[in-house]
């Protein structure tokens, strides 16, 4: 009879184990992680986006944070992906990395077959390597020219269409504002750190001066010409005096931060700088100005890098519906909606740009459409694969000419010949 009571008694206790196991979210509901960097309040909202994706359908999902240098994370996802790594389900990855991590992730399109129709076909183009969607369009992005505009009335100066414009009110305002006891304030900041960031800001240049996209868009190397030695040794004139020294190590945010603390005239920089600036807390609140880049003459357009962030499914995940499902619903309409209200950030989807409410939030992004339309692609489409190397032997020897390291025709010179031995036969 103790022997019964005692079984059942351990079996009642087995039960409810059981069932107070399998009733747990944790058996029901997937854990999903996925891989993010972002600059400015970007993760604060993916959080709260996450947090309404748990609520809809009861899946847990963890951010791991990355840095916000685009070219640290690719060196960390490549090994990750290179590793096979089943943790990390889903990949926030940028514009130009589709071709080079295509062979890790899950083929999208027939997940996504009703909803790419919405989008801008270029950026769909973008993401889709031999056929295969690799990842689905998260934002655009495309470089414009930040002023303050307390500062050009002040002085009497207007916005500056060309880059001899800017540079001439840049060191004005410098002056005056330094000789009158602003000692901080710097003409012009931009990102010329070392990295992916340098390869955008130096394209911009070269670009419109005329001086091609470095690789055509047949494969041809175009990069050592005579425009692209003069935009070079331009931008080699700003370093130390409108812009500051410290410029070659700046990134997104650390421009970014010399600006937001009222200490540059000028800024370049991506979109999501624009609300960040209007914060409650800004010290340049109200006095922010946004354009197209300047161009290298009155006559020829000015040229704008194109980015943008993308959603992308990891073919280790083990968990592929879930993942699937997320990166569709961060990349749909309400989510990109959301990211253009709270981040200023562009949407892919064209009809969003007439979207009142958005319009209502962020009046200044109507007038970003033609500049993300027109903006110039990185030569990641025709050099496939070797993308990060060119861009990486690109940016080294624009930063070694910005350092004074080396003249901007010694270093091109060098640099058609690396690439012309890493291109071989092809690209
Ligand atoms: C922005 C762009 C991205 C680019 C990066 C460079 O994040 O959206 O495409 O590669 O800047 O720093």
């Amino acid at each position: 009879m103790n022997m019964f009571i005692s079984c059942s008694k351990i079996s009642y206790q087995i039960i409810a184990l059981l069932v107070l196991f399998f009733s747990s979210e944790s058996v029901f509901a997937t854990d999903l992680t996925i891989a993010s960097g972002d600059t400015g309040n970007g993760q604060a909202l993916l959080r709260k986006q996450l947090d309404d994706f748990e609520k809809i359908t009861g899946n847990k999902v963890a951010i791991v944070d990355m840095p916000s240098n685009s070219s640290d994370q690719f060196a960390q996802y490549r090994l990750w992906l290179a590793a096979g790594n089943t943790d990390i389900d889903l990949y926030r990855t940028d514009i130009v990395w589709a071709p080079q991590l295509a062979d890790q992730f899950l083929d999208l399109s027939s997940a996504a077959k009703d909803i790419v129709a919405a989008h801008f076909p270029s950026v769909i183009q973008s993401q889709t390597v031999n056929g295969k969607l690799i990842a689905l369009p998260l934002f655009a992005d495309a470089a414009v020219l930040f002023y303050r505009k307390d500062l050009l009335e002040k002085y009497q100066k207007s916005v500056p269409k060309t880059f001899d414009e800017l540079t001439e009110t840049a060191q004005y305002i410098q002056d005056k504002e330094r000789m009158s006891g602003n000692k901080g304030i710097n003409g012009y900041v931009f990102q010329a750190n070392a990295y992916e960031g340098l390869t955008c800001t130096a394209l911009e240049w070269i670009k419109s001066f005329g001086a091609g996209q470095v690789v055509e868009a047949d494969g041809s190397i175009s990069i050592n010409n005579k425009n692209a030695i003069k935009a070079l040794e331009n931008a080699h004139d700003w370093v130390g005096s409108i812009a500051p020294q410290g410029v070659l190590g700046y990134g997104e945010e650390e421009s970014r931060g010399v600006w937001q603390t009222g200490n540059a005239v000028f800024l370049r920089n991506w979109p999501y700088v624009y609300p960040l600036s209007n914060n409650a807390d800004s010290p340049i609140r109200g006095k922010v100005g946004v354009t197209a880049l300047p161009s290298a003459h009155v006559d020829e357009p000015s040229a704008a890098a194109l980015g943008g962030w993308n959603i992308a499914v990891s073919r280790y995940s083990q968990h592929t519906q879930q993942a699937i499902e997320l990166a569709k619903f961060l990349a749909s309409k309400q989510a990109q909606k959301e990211r253009a209200i709270a981040l200023s950030l562009l949407p892919t989807i064209r009809t969003l740009y007439d979207d009142p409410q958005i319009i209502d939030a962020q009046p200044l992004l109507p007038q970003w459409k033609p500049i993300f339309e027109t903006a110039v692609a990185r030569p990641s489409a025709p050099t496939k694969t070797k993308y990060n190397e060119v861009s990486s032997l690109f940016w080294s020897a624009v930063h070694d000419t910005l350092s004074g390291n080396g003249t901007a025709a010694d270093n091109l010179a060098r640099l058609e010949e690396k690439l012309t031995i890493l291109k071989g036969n092809a690209w």
